[in-house]
C-alpha cells in the first residue's frame, strides 16, 4: 500500500536520499502504519514521522557535528564520538526549521529514532521500533522477532525488549551506550514495577 501524500519539502528531501536509505524510509513507513493502527495511533502521522526519520542519515560524521553546532543542539560526549547518533536530532531541526514537519510529536520521534528516550510520546515509540523492525535489520539485530513479537502485543514491551537485546550488543562488543537510551530502559522497568 503506498504512503499517504507528504509535504513538498519532505518529499523533495526524500528524493535526494541516496537510493538504500530511501528503500528503507518506504518499508519503514509500511512498518509504522501497521504497527500504528494495531495500537490506535493515527497512522497518517506514523507515516509522516516514519517518511521524516532518516532525512540527515546519509550525513558525514564530520558535518553531523558542525551542523548540531550551527542549529544549537546539545552534543554528549558519546554522540562527539559516534556522530552518526546525530542523524535524528539533527533530522529533526532541519524539518523544524523548514517547516516541512511542525506536529511536535513526529518531531519528537524523528529526534529519539535511534537511542530512544524515557518519555517518548506513542507515535515516536511506534517509529522507532518500525525503524528496528525493517527486515533488512536482522542481521544487526538478531533478536528482531522476538522486538516484533513484544511491538505488536505493547509498544512499550517492544521497546523494552529492544533496549534490552541493543545494550547487551553494546556492552558484549565493549563500544559505548548513550545514556538517553539506559535512561529509557531504566523507566520502562521502573514503569513496570509499579
Ligand atoms: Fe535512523
Ligand atoms: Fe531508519
Amino acid at each position: 500500500m503506498p504512503g499517504y501524500e507528504l509535504p513538498s519539502l519532505l518529499r523533495a528531501r526524500l528524493e535526494a536520499l541516496p537510493d538504500g536509505l530511501r528503500a528503507h524510509v518506504e518499508r519503514v513507513r509500511q512498518l509504522a502504519r501497521d504497527l500504528a493502527a494495531r495500537h490506535g495511533i493515527d497512522p497518517r502521522m506514523a507515516d509522516l514521522t516514519a517518511a521524516a526519520h532518516d532525512v540527515a542519515r546519509h550525513i558525514e560524521p564530520r558535518r553531523l557535528l558542525d551542523e548540531a553546532g550551527r542549529l544549537g543542539i546539545g552534543v554528549n560526549e558519546v554522540e562527539r564520538a559516534e556522530p552518526v547518533l546525530l542523524h535524528g536530532p539533527v533530522g529533526a531541526a532541519w524539518l523544524r526549521d523548514e517547516g516541512s514537519v511542525t506536529e511536535r510529536d513526529a518531531l519528537e520521534g524523528v529526534r529519539w529514532h535511534t537511542t530512544t528516550h524515557p518519555d517518548l510520546n506513542p507515535l515516536a515509540r511506534v517509529v522507532l521500533l518500525a525503524d528496528k523492525l525493517d527486515p533488512r535489520k536482522l542481521r544487526q539485530y538478531p533478536f528482531q522477532e522476538q522486538v516484533r513479537e513484544a511491538a505488536l502485543r505493547d509498544l512499550d514491551e517492544g521497546l523494552s525488549v529492544f533496549l534490552d537485546g541493543a545494550l547487551r550488543q553494546s556492552i558484549d562488543a565493549g563500544r559505548l551506550v548513550h545514556p538517553a537510551s539506559v535512561a529509557a530502559r531504566n523507566a520502562l522497568l521502573l514503569a513496570k514495577s509499579c
